[in-house]
């Protein structure tokens, strides 16, 4: 822990993506706790037949290659997503694409999905022992001619691999990807994904999950909350970066292109996941991601309707030490309201967050 207080300032003096390709490496080269630290009893969570000792996971971007899964897991996540993984390798687009904007604790990235491809990705899958719980995200090669052949591609080949599985048509860095939100276009796309994880017959098929965008107006919200209901989707990860700017940004950076996240993410994500929790009677589960960076902002995410809670810019500012502070402090808020379990309090409070998703539309 003593060396990562010390190199977290000196990372921030790197350029942002040499500072995650040396996270990374460190990782690798072994820079995680001997033991996975145990859970307070009242974070565990059950879901899709998975036993989740802790509800907070580390969300999709950060591993993209699934290099350091079972490093994160020993920092203490309850659970990691690698990817988002393409058919096909691909490098993104060209640098620089992630910037700190330190003043506003948040990040923008425009990094569009460079990652290793299946392939790779598969062959480190693989050779891990499966303990401890990983989902894959999954996209579309930039060039590809067929979306739903390259998003089914991925569930084919993954599917036996990881726990879950993560349909990502939010990034805002490939063009089109979001247009897979539409109404006409997600029911078809889940339909062929379900079929394609279906065709492999396995004994324990991965749950398939879905992971929007905040930047919806209330149609939108409307047309995925009842598109999700009448399909066999099994969980919407809420939300993606934003292409939205919020006034209140001061840092510099502020105005290069890309998905915004950290911070200034929590509010508008935050009235989004209520939104879907509402519209969807709290009978898919929801995992809440975007902006959190404490126990309260955790427990926050759960009181809006999410069963399980990601992160991943507040980890850039604060470290992994940040994982172990949220725990605590969640467990303490649960405890302080009366609540025995995570499981007691989702959605407990989603019917007073309305406003915010109005200012989000607008
Ligand atoms: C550098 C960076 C890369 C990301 N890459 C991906 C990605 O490949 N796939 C994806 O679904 N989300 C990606 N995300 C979005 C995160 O998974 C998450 O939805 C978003 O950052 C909001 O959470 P946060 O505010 O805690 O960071 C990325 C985010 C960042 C900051």
């Amino acid at each position: 822990m003593a060396l990562t207080s010390l190199a977290m300032p000196l990372l921030r003096l790197l350029p942002a993506e040499r500072a995650h390709e040396l996270t990374i490496r460190a990782l690798k080269a072994g820079l995680a706790p001997g033991r996975t630290p145990s859970d307070d009893p009242a974070l565990r969570t059950r879901l899709w037949g998975l036993d989740f000792p802790n509800p907070i996971g580390l969300a999709a971007g950060f591993d993209k290659n699934a290099e350091v899964p079972d490093a994160m897991l020993r920092w203490g996540v309850g659970f990691t997503e690698i990817g988002t993984v393409t058919p096909r390798p691909q490098l993104g687009n060209p640098q620089p694409r992630l910037f700190r904007l330190v003043e506003d604790q948040a990040v923008i990235n425009r990094l569009g999905f460079n990652n290793e491809g299946l392939g790779v990705v598969t062959a480190r899958l693989t050779k891990r022992a499966r303990t401890g719980i990983v989902g894959a995200n999954l996209g579309k090669n930039r060039d590809a001619a067929d979306a739903t052949a390259d998003y089914c591609r991925g569930v084919a080949t993954l599917a036996p691999l990881v726990d879950y599985l993560v349909i990502n048509i939010s990034s805002p860095n490939t063009p089109g990807l979001r247009d897979l939100q539409r109404r006409s276009e997600m029911g078809a796309l889940i339909h062929a994904a379900v079929e394609a994880r279906d065709a492999i017959r396995l004994d324990d098929p991965p749950p398939i999950l879905l992971k929007i965008a905040p930047d919806l107006t209330q149609q939108e919200i409307d047309d995925i909350a009842g598109v999700a209901l009448g399909s066999k989707i099994d969980g919407i990860i809420v939300s993606n970066t934003t292409v939205a700017r919020p006034a209140s940004l001061r840092s510099a950076n502020a105005p290069e292109p890309g998905g915004l996240s950290g911070k200034p993410l929590f509010e508008p994500s935050t009235a989004v996941l209520a939104e879907i929790y509402r519209r969807t009677q709290g009978r898919i589960p929801l995992v809440g991601v975007g902006g959190v960076s404490s126990g309260a902002d955790a427990y926050a995410k759960i009181r809006a309707g999410a069963s399980l809670v990601q992160l991943y810019s507040a980890l850039i500012y604060q470290g992994p030490a940040l994982i172990g502070r949220i725990k605590r402090d969640l467990a303490a808020c649960l405890k302080r309201d009366g609540f025995r379990h995570v499981a007691e309090a989702v959605g407990s409070g989603a019917d007073r967050i309305r406003s915010g998703v109005d200012r989000q539309g607008a």
